[in-house]
């Protein structure tokens, strides 16, 4: 099959949502659709239940479940989907905002009952920096949940998307009829089904059809009232819209029962985009090139204890990638084979001779990987937009045995590089400041770093609550940042200066004090800063 063949194959995306909304069953009915799995429960969760840092094991044996999961591929409809995992905890959340920026599409999961939660406004934030087409799944309808009015509504204002559905639910809870297809004229009829994979679905001629009055009854006139209502507010939908990430196609479903996964998944391999084109240090880079190319977007530290291995996910952006073939590793200016790329299916490995733009592979690595990397066939660029954000905790790492200094070094090098957490040195390295996005990942990294590396530390709370990445073009204009706040000038691990904040009070002030000077939430995991989102605009207020 040709090269251009294998990319339009191809759809590349992950599902996200706020924890217990219902992803894991949704991926698991997907999976059931394509025949990739046979029966229900073969999914597991891979949320990380509430543990005590004595359950240390017990949280890396659940996060080994992520590594099994971490791509699942599966074949639908002619089109070969690889849907990226994301962590279900939130203390994870740093590794699903990088694998955001290896799929070309996403997937977001609300609960019906629930609404937006936090977690979810998180994550639209970073696929609209990005502006990835997102379909929404409002899921769970079969419980009492919020009027189907009342959550687009919620879901415009708090996530800051524009939305048209493309199926209109028919009651919910109790009352729960099924759903129409607004464009299909068509009418899913909700029956409580967790076992068959097959909807009951009827099309009518339009709205007006008599047999759709027979079977719906009373309802009919409410479900031609709310529709007129939608075609009122809502744009036409259009594939264009979608594509450029401005408007969410919105169906209501129930991953438990089965319900409206079928028109869900259609849509997808109908709409949703084929691998596009990425931006590189040199330029945009289409995947029809004829070189290979591809970039490092996550870190996983292999399990077995005796290996210090870890597997290095890698997105192909171009090209075709094959086994054994020698490819330069941009950072390190070194080339490297690999003999054994593999894919993961729920528990089994496979390794792959070859793969394609959109693919995910593993790639086995004994620490020459960090987050951002770039393989090519000897071209010297670099993969852009791959960002790290502030994180949200900062602890002060001390050595509780002075004689493994060494060692902890090293072993926080380690565990920085492969995106567990960020580090933040002052004073020529001596002091050192680690940033988190979650509480859990002091237990992993304090574990890790004793049973890999032989280190003890202990972590003591800093007062900070953000970082930002101070980008200047002259010296002066940083004069008042150095003089007056000096201890809170940092550097994080590529030497950019890193201002780290008690309040937003006090970042409004250093950013009055250096009006030259700007303060970046996010910045470019391979060393240049980049204006991803600036914290304060021209005038100096605070944006969101
Ligand atoms: P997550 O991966 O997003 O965290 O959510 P997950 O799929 O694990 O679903 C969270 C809970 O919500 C599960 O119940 C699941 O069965 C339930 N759920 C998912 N979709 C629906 C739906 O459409 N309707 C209803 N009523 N419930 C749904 P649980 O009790 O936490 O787990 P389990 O014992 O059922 O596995």
């Amino acid at each position: 099959m040709s090269i251009q063949k294998e990319i339009a194959k191809r759809k590349t995306f992950a599902i996200i949502s706020h924890p217990d909304a219902g992803k894991t069953t949704l991926t698991e009915k997907l999976l059931l659709y394509s025949g990739a799995i046979q029966i229900a429960g073969a999914v597991k969760s891979n949320k990380i239940k509430k543990t005590a840092a004595s359950d240390f094991l017990e949280i890396e044996k659940q996060r080994g479940i992520s590594v099994a999961t971490s791509v699942l591929s599966f074949e639908y409809d002619d089109k070969k989907i690889n849907l990226l995992d994301t962590p279900g905890h939130k203390d994870f959340a740093e590794d699903t905002y990088r694998t955001l920026t290896a799929v070309d599409s996403v997937i977001l999961v609300i609960d019906s009952v629930k609404g937006v939660e936090e977690q979810t406004e998180k994550l639209m934030n970073v696929c609209r920096m990005r502006k990835t087409p997102v379909i929404i799944l409002i899921n769970k309808m079969d419980r009492e949940g919020q009027p189907p009015v009342d959550l687009l509504d919620e879901v415009e204002a708090k996530l800051d998307i524009r939305v048209r559905p493309l199926t209109w639910p028919v009651g919910y809870g109790q009352s729960f009829k099924g759903v129409y297809n607004i464009y299909k004229h068509s009418f899913a009829f909700f029956t409580s089904n967790k076992t068959t994979i097959e909807d009951d679905i009827q099309t009518f001629k339009d709205l007006d059809d008599p047999a759709l009055a027979e079977v719906l009854g009373s309802s009919v006139a409410k479900l031609k009232e709310d529709l007129e209502l939608i075609n009122g507010v809502y744009e036409e939908f259009t594939p264009d819209l979608y594509l450029s990430g401005e408007v969410a196609p919105v169906f209501f479903g129930s991953a438990l029962n089965n319900f409206g996964i079928k028109e869900l998944l259609e849509t997808f391999c109908e709409l949703a985009p084929m691998p596009a084109p990425r931006e590189t240090t040199s330029g945009m880079i289409q995947p029809d090139a004829e070189k290979f190319s591809g970039f490092v977007f996550k870190i996983h530290a292999n399990l077995d204890p005796k290996h210090r291995d870890r597997i290095a996910f890698l997105r192909v952006c171009s090209g075709k990638f094959e086994r054994n073939k020698f490819y330069h590793h941009v950072r390190l200016n070194r080339d490297m084979k690999f003999p054994s790329p593999a894919t993961f299916m729920a528990s089994t490995k496979n390794v792959i001779d070859d793969a394609f733009p959109g693919d995910v592979i593993g790639l086995y690595d004994s620490g020459t990987f960090k987050i951002g990397d770039t393989l090519t066939e000897g071209e010297n660029f670099m993969f852009k937009g791959i960002p790290r954000f502030s994180p949200e905790i900062f602890r002060e790492v001390r050595i509780t045995d002075p004689f493994k200094s060494k060692q902890l070094e090293k072993g926080i090098r380690y565990l920085t590089d492969e995106g567990l957490a960020q580090l933040f040195t002052q004073n020529l390295g001596t002091k050192k400041v680690v940033g988190v996005v979650g509480e859990l990942q002091f237990d992993v990294m304090k574990f890790r770093l004793f049973h890999e590396f032989g280190a003890s530390c202990d972590f003591y709370p800093l007062s900070f609550h953000k970082a930002l990445w101070v980008k200047f073009s002259n010296e002066s204009e940083i004069d008042e940042l150095r003089r007056i706040r000096y201890n809170n000038l940092y550097f994080d691990k590529n030497n950019n200066l890193v201002y780290l904040a008690e309040s937003e009070f006090s970042l409004r002030m250093a950013q009055q004090n250096n009006p030259k000077a700007q303060f970046l939430t996010s910045v470019e995991h391979n060393d240049q800063t980049v204006e991803l989102e600036l914290f304060y605009n021209e005038s100096n207020s605070l944006q969101k």
